[in-house]
């Protein structure tokens, strides 16, 4: 049977950020899933269910809460253990949309930020396809995290005719000379290991939300500055969640 399932972006944490196609794609909803990570991100699930509150307030639909797998943490082969971690959350997904969604039922995951950028709920549909799985997918773009930095520096992400790179933190050693690189998933403050006077960070943690941090100089002037907050906000709230953009100054 085919199942009708909607990827829905919904920006970095600000409902005000969230598009009106994916209000629209919200409305025909009849089913959330929720992947609660753990680890004391259930603020995030709750910023969920305040997005939900407000632009479906009338209620009429199941939320469906589940706990994703663990990611083995350490691994020494990187790739292998997401690669194994998205085996694992493909089953649980082909489990959930048997179990939870009704013929005629149209089912909708609330995706942070981009459903294109660092997130694997379409690389794990296609598992669950390649499982057997009818699927119906339509994708609703969101704001980016990274996007939202940009605009609350007041930054362009390029600079003239240049191009920009999006890495996760634990590429960004091995990268080589750095002119404009844009970092996610840096869980290792990987920009603190740089020794390099020319470069200007631009930081932002909690974007859209009421904790919003921004901090942004010279690296060598605010690289202690930035760890500091990070540590300090990270204790309060139990989690992070931080972007940079790392821009080499231009002569
Ligand atoms: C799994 S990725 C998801 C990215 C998301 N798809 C996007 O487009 O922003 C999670 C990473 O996105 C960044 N991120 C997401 N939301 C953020 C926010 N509100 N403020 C700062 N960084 C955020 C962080 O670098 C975090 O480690």
């Amino acid at each position: 049977m085919m199942k009708d399932l909607l990827l829905i972006g919904i920006g970095p944490g600000d409902p005000r950020q969230v598009t009106y196609e994916a209000v629209d794609a919200m409305r025909r909803a009849s089913v959330f899933f929720v992947l609660d990570k753990g680890q004391g991100k259930d603020e995030l699930v709750q910023l969920r269910k305040a997005i939900l509150a407000r632009y479906r307030p009338e209620g009429g639909y199941r939320l469906v809460q589940v706990a994703d797998p663990r990611r083995e943490a350490g691994a020494l082969d990187y790739v292998a253990a997401v690669r194994q971690w998205h085996r694992q959350r493909a089953a649980l997904y082909a489990r959930l949309l048997d179990d939870q969604l009704a013929a005629g039922e149209v089912g909708a995951f609330l995706l942070w930020g981009e459903p294109g950028l660092y997130d694997s709920t379409l690389r794990i549909l296609d598992l669950v396809r390649q499982g057997g799985a009818s699927l119906r997918l339509e994708v609703i773009p969101g704001i980016s995290s990274v996007q939202a930095l940009a605009a609350r520096h007041q930054v362009p992400l390029n600079r003239i005719g240049e191009p920009l790179t999006v890495l996760p933190g634990r590429r960004l050693a091995g990268h080589g000379r750095i002119d404009n690189v844009a970092v996610m998933l840096d869980g290792q403050c990987a920009f603190a290991e740089l020794d390099d006077p020319g470069l200007v960070i631009y930081w932002g943690a909690y974007l859209g939300t009421a904790d919003e941090v921004l901090i942004t100089g010279p690296l060598p002037t605010v690289k202690a500055r930035i760890l500091q907050v990070r540590e300090r906000e990270r204790r309060r709230k139990g989690w992070i969640m931080d972007s940079y953009l790392l821009r080499r100054e231009l002569k």
